[in-house]
C-alpha cells in the first residue's frame, strides 16, 4: 500500500475570482483524499518571493509574485495515499494548453500564466512538507478519521 502523506494545495486568485474553489475542493474529496488545513488569505510579497524561490532567476518570476499576491488565495493541505504525486496527476501539466482534459489546469484553465491551482511537486522531494511549513502552523494541521478511509484503502 502506499504511503500516506500531506501535500499543499493553492487555489490562485484566477482561479479563486472566477469561483473555482469549490470545484477544486470537491475533486480532491471525491478522489479520497482528506482535506487537513485550510486557509483563505492574501499572500504576503515576502511569502510569495519565499514560495517561489526556485524560479527567481526566471524571466517570469516578478510577473509570477505580482500575479499571486493580487487577490486571495485558497491554501490547503490534502492528505492520502502518495498524495504529492496523485494530487500533481489530478492537477496536470504546468501549462494548461498541454494539460489533458480530466485534469484540473487542462478542464478549467487555457493559459499559462494563469493555471488556476497550485500543488507541491513530487519531482522535488520534501517541496510538500516545506511548503506547508511555510503557510501553517503544526496547530493548524487538523487530525480527524475519515469513516471511508476503511473502503478507499485496502
Ligand atoms: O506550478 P508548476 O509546479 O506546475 O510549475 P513551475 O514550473 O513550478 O512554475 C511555477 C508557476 O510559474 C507556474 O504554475 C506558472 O504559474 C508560472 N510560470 C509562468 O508564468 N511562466 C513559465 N514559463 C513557467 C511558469
Ligand atoms: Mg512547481
Amino acid at each position: 500500500m502506499s504511503e500516506r502523506e500531506r501535500t499543499f494545495v493553492m487555489v490562485k486568485p484566477d482561479g479563486v475570482k472566477r469561483g473555482l474553489i469549490g470545484e477544486i475542493v470537491s475533486r480532491f474529496e471525491e478522489r479520497g483524499l482528506k482535506l487537513v488545513a485550510g486557509k483563505f488569505i492574501e499572500i504576503p510579497r515576502d511569502l510569495a518571493e519565499e514560495h517561489y524561490g526556485e524560479h527567481e532567476d526566471k524571466p517570469f518570476f516578478e510577473g509570477l509574485v505580482d500575479f499571486i499576491t493580487s487577490g486571495p488565495v485558497f491554501a490547503m493541505v490534502w492528505e492520502g495515499g502518495d498524495a504529492t504525486r496523485q494530487v500533481r496527476h489530478m492537477v496536470g501539466e504546468t501549462d494548461p494548453a498541454e494539460s489533458p482534459a480530466g485534469t484540473i489546469r487542462g478542464d478549467l484553465g487555457l493559459d499559462l500564466g494563469r493555471n488556476v491551482i497550485h500543488a507541491s511537486d513530487h519531482e522535488d522531494p520534501g517541496s510538500n512538507e516545506r511548503e506547508i511549513e511555510l503557510f501553517f502552523d503544526e496547530a493548524e494541521l487538523i487530525d480527524y478519521e475519515r469513516p471511508d478511509e476503511a473502503l478507499l484503502y485496502e
